[in-house]
């Protein structure tokens, strides 16, 4: 049984995979998308969405690290895959998912489950690219408009050379809403060889085993159900293998906010400098009646200071 960490553009960057990681319960992260289009991408693109290319691509618990690439060509993609593994990439895992309208109107990410050949041919370019050491895996959803090419796209992905397959239960066109269909996984895990990551709407324990139940499958990743509830793969271990666990309090979740607060305080201007906190918030608020009540008091402060003494009360109620 492996839990992932998922990627979250503009929300897991290397700070929240340090501080989740160290939290405990998870095999293995995978950083935000970084764009490909036509060039060769410099070092410091790399380094800024994966600062773990500077420690053997794992986080400072040592969990790995993959980076994700998000392209429609598969020229430039392999240029820059072997690129990466040049910089000390471990692994490179593809996005085939991402719904956002500037991405698919160049083409990239999810739009290209509309044509699985192309899908099969970005794969094997970065494949034959890299050595096979170097695992490449591939991120799906199950289709664009609807659901009907996902198997398509599957196989695609496996004949290709992909080592691994992640599958977000929903069409582009679900987009986040609710449910994820977790049974088309069991379709795909009975077809393919390779192993088959679920992923998808899980934000409990619960959820997990009804995925489990549903997808045939123990392996999953993890999104924002990990941002609402930080500890929610050590919940999930714990059960699994019958172990006592304590999950983490509002006051321990509170003083990892302020912990990332202050590790992240000196990378945004001084205007922006509360955002990401409050982004975080806002997950919180599914899991911790506490976290609105934060969110409340925080979410027009935009100076340090402010923000500082509302830390400080927080965290003295917290006790
Ligand atoms: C804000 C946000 C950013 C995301 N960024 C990426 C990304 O960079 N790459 C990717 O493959 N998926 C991305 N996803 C999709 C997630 O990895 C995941 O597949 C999706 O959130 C479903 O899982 P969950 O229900 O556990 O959150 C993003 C999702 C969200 C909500």
């Amino acid at each position: 049984m492996r839990i992932m960490l998922a990627p979250m553009e503009g929300v897991v960057e290397h700070h929240v995979r340090d501080i989740l990681t160290r939290i405990g319960g998870l095999d293995g992260c995978v950083t935000e998308f970084i764009r490909v289009t036509d060039q060769k991408l410099p070092y410091k693109v790399f380094y800024k969405y994966a600062q773990e290319l500077e420690s053997d691509c794992k986080t400072p618990n040592g969990t790995p690290v993959r980076v994700q690439l998000l392209g429609s060509k598969p020229e430039p993609m392999a240029i820059n895959a072997q690129e990466l593994v040049n910089y000390g990439a471990k692994a490179i895992d593809l996005n085939f998912g991402c719904p956002a309208k500037t991405v698919n109107a160049h083409e990239g990410g999810a739009c290209l489950l509309r044509t699985p050949d192309r899908v099969y041919a970005i794969i094997k370019a970065v494949r034959d690219a890299v050595p096979r050491a170097i695992p490449v895996t591939a991120k799906i959803r199950l289709g664009f408009e609807d659901r009907s090419s996902y198997m398509d796209n599957a196989r695609a992905v496996e004949a290709a050379g992909a080592d691994e397959l992640t599958v977000h239960a929903r069409s582009k066109v679900d987009g986040y809403k609710p449910p994820a269909y977790w049974h088309y996984i069991a379709d795909i895990r009975a077809e393919l060889k390779i192993p088959v990551v679920g992923n998808g709407e899980i934000w409990t324990v619960e959820d997990y085993l009804r995925c489990r139940e549903q997808s045939g499958g123990a392996d999953v990743m993890l999104g924002r159900g990990l941002l609402a509830c930080p500890d929610l793969a050590r919940q999930i271990k714990a059960h699994v293998q019958g172990e006592d666990y304590t999950p983490l309090t509002w006051a321990e979740i509170c003083a990892m906010l302020y912990r990332y607060y202050a590790l992240t305080t000196p990378l945004y201007c001084e205007r922006n400098c509360g955002n990401r906190v409050k982004q975080w918030l806002m997950y919180l608020s599914r899991q911790y009646p506490q976290a609105t009540v934060f969110f409340e008091a925080i979410k027009r402060k935009t100076t340090p200071p402010e923000i500082e003494a509302c830390f400080q009360e927080a965290l003295a109620a917290s006790h």
